[in-house]
């Protein structure tokens, strides 16, 4: 049989910057043991290496944080510099002087690194080290702490591809035992009772020689992270993409994206949204020449040059590129007749701007899958070829058309945007 014991370390003093961690944690604990791991509150970590700074909470928060991931009211979950995601970026007012405030480690990772090499040398033995904050999980009520810094240890026990009792074989477990055992050392560590630090015993078969990757190792990497976008990224997710690897996109994504746009707002509880997905080369190929005869007889009729032409005409070359073109298009036939030209231009205006509410529901959408978009005039200029080139239905009066792929490169940063320009409070 397996067994374990966590024993809380008391006696630990204050912690000020500076503080000799590792002679405190040894002097507390003499008896500590080959195998044995030291769990230690990231707080007094923090305090020792002067991550105390004084002033406002907000800010500390502003400053420490890379990306807003959720917001609700004053609470706000983000990442870190480190890629830990959590509530106020882990900087803490609770056990600290008032107007200062307690920011995380600067590398955690280093933090128990450099923790574990003094202990080894004061005390001889060979310990694991997991430095540890207190975090909420989504989707469940309550904290628990988890591993932010390690060494020492494996901070994961790979079962994949072993068989369970029933000889099935393993796929997805790998166990984060950093993690457990950062959370059962808060079984008798105290935020309220001076018991910063525990000791784990009974795991010696996860202490390592050599420090390791350290927690660095249970963050899971952007691509693989399916709640990567939270509420406050959404939007800001969609940026025009015009450049596309050649990876497919996936049809099933394209689907969804659709169905998203078919629960944007429109006038007259009508449904004017149709989308063309022009999967076929051939289909494409037909679409984007017809439409590049139009632009050119409106380029001559303009009287540019043939050279002015085809450089202006090169700049179409988006659709081109792109693994997947859709077509999206307005079906106005629920507009109210009206017999006076302004109310049937502002009838006609309405359903304008609800087809551009479905396409912007679709492009984020699309954004949301990890597929990238350019949304272009080009079929607006056309209508009639465009319709003709893709045998749309009567009435389907094609609004441009969108490119969609994988990016083949980041976004620029979005230029930044003065809120108050753009409004008007009265
Ligand atoms: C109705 C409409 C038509 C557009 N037409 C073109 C176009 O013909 N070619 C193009 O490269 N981008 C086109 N765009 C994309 C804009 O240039 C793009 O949205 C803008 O540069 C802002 O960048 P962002 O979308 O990444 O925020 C169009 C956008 C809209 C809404």
């Amino acid at each position: 049989m397996t067994s374990l014991s966590v024993i809380g370390v008391p006696g630990l003093p204050e912690i000020a910057a500076g503080a000799d961690l590792a002679g405190l944690i040894c002097a507390a604990a003499p008896d500590l043991r080959d195998g044995d791991i030291l769990v230690v509150t990231s707080k007094i970590v923090s305090k020792a290496e002067g991550r105390v700074v004084r002033g406002d909470r907000e800010r500390a928060i502003d400053d420490e944080a890379v990306r807003v991931v959720a917001r609700r009211g004053p609470t706000r979950i983000v990442e870190t510099r480190h890629g830990l995601v959590l509530a106020a970026a882990g900087v803490d007012s609770s056990n600290t002087a008032p107007g200062t405030v307690v920011l995380l480690p600067e590398d955690p990772d280093g933090s128990a690194r450099r923790l574990r090499k003094a202990v080894g040398q004061r005390l001889g033995v060979s310990v694991g080290v997991v430095v540890t904050d207190t975090m909420g999980r989504p989707w469940r009520v309550g904290q628990t702490d988890t591993a932010i810094g390690a060494a020492g240890l494996a901070p994961l026990r790979d079962h994949r591809g072993q068989p369970d009792t029933f000889g099935n074989t393993l796929e997805v477990t790998l166990a984060a035992v950093a993690d457990e055992i950062a959370a059962a050392g808060d079984l008798v560590k105290g935020k309220t009772t001076q018991v910063p630090v525990a000791i784990v015993r009974g795991l010696a078969e996860l202490v390592t020689g050599a420090d390791g990757p350290g927690a660095a190792a249970l963050i899971r990497p952007a691509a693989e992270d399916m709640f990567r976008l939270g509420a406050a990224d959404v939007l800001a997710e969609r940026r025009t993409v015009r450049d596309f690897t050649a990876e497919p996109v996936d049809a099933a994504a394209v689907r969804r994206a659709i169905a998203a746009a078919l629960t944007a707002p429109a006038p007259h509880h009508s449904e004017p949204w149709r989308f063309a997905v022009v999967e076929s080369e051939r289909a494409r190929t037909a679409l984007l020449d017809d439409m590049l005869a139009a632009w050119t007889a409106d380029l001559r009729g303009d009287g540019f040059t043939e050279e002015q032409i085809a450089r202006r005409v090169r700049r179409g070359d988006v659709l081109r590129r792109a693994p997947l073109v859709i077509v999206p298009c307005l079906v106005a036939e629920a507009a109210h007749p009206y017999p006076d030209q302004r109310r049937s231009a502002a009838e006609r205006t309405m359903f304008v701007v609800a087809i551009g509410a479905a396409v912007q529901n679709l492009l984020v959408a699309l954004a949301v899958e990890g597929l990238g978009s350019c949304w272009v005039s080009s079929t607006l200029f056309c209508p009639q070829a465009a319709a003709g080139a893709l045998g749309l239905p009567p009435g389907w009066e094609p609004m441009g058309a969108v490119g969609v792929g994988h990016a083949a490169t980041p976004p620029r940063p979005r230029p930044e945007r003065e809120l108050e320009r753009f409004m008007l409070t009265l």
